[in-house]
């Protein structure tokens, strides 16, 4: 069935912390100096619960002069057996993809986007028979249509979204827990926006950081933190996880920046 792959959670493809994380790219959230012991921890955190969940979390080392580089959900699209590999959007990441691609061709067949196109995997949200892509400061119509092209191979279609200028990626403000269902920020998404989808849990605006989830059917992983998020979540039928995310929301990331499902 197109798309299921998606859903499937066997195996994380994630990256150690870098050294360097202090110098990762904030834009958003920034209040302080990122801190890398900290963030490892959280990291750690965040392998026990998706191990918890049954996935296989496979590590890379840190990428030497890459910052964000534990952030591989940006670096890699997977569609069946073919990974869409992009460039990224930021100038100090572009690169982090190519280590990425030359792990994922032992099992897959690489797609590379070509120059000028750029895309980050955390601008894809992934709902039942669609991809919805943002088009935003880091990824452009070139590297959406891209996806696109691949995606009608695996009988996936591309719902375009414009990202707003107030969050970083599409996954930062919305997901898709479960078949029909959409999790989304309030005052970054509207009703319009969502037409589509069977079911919208909508998280106060306030507490819209947890609207970035993992599921694993009616499991949800979400940030800790975010009380009025998880009694909407329980009050859907979700049995729920928290990780600290603390660490990684200050260099605007989410739950699904810190991996990308390959199987
Ligand atoms: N710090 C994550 C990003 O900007 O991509």
């Amino acid at each position: 069935m197109p798309g299921t792959f998606d859903r499937s959670r066997g195996r994380a493809l994630t990256r150690e912390v870098s050294p360097l994380y202090a110098e990762a790219v904030s834009s958003y959230f920034n209040t302080r100096t990122p801190d890398y012991e900290a963030a490892r921890g959280s990291q750690e955190a965040y392998f026990a619960a998706l191990r918890a969940h049954g996935t296989e979390v496979v590590t890379l080392p840190a990428l030497e002069g890459f910052p964000d580089c534990s952030f591989t959900e940006d670096t890699a699209v997977i569609l069946d057996d073919r990974a869409v590999i992009p460039n990224l959007g930021h100038p100090s990441r572009d690169g982090e993809q190519d280590s990425i691609a030359d792990f994922l061709a032992d099992d897959f067949e690489i797609a590379r986007m070509p120059r000028g196109a750029t895309l980050d995997g955390g601008d894809v949200v992934f709902y039942d028979d669609r991809f919805l892509v943002g088009l935003s400061t880091r990824t452009n119509r070139e590297g959406a249509d891209f996806l696109a092209e691949h995606a009608k191979d695996s009988g996936v279609g591309v719902q375009l979204f414009d990202v707003p200028a107030s969050t970083l990626h599409l996954t930062t403000v919305c997901s898709s827990p479960r078949p029909g269902t959409m999790v989304a920020a309030e005052g970054h998404l509207t009703e319009a926006d969502l037409s589509f989808a069977e079911e919208v849990i909508w998280i106060p605006e306030e507490e819209g950081y947890a609207a970035n989830t993992i599921a694993y059917g009616d499991r949800v992983i979400m940030a800790d933190g975010y009380k009025r998020a998880r009694e909407l979540f329980l009050d859907a039928g979700f049995s729920v996880t928290s990780v600290e995310m603390e660490e990684f929301r200050e260099v605007d990331a989410s739950l699904t920046c810190l991996s990308v499902f390959i199987g």
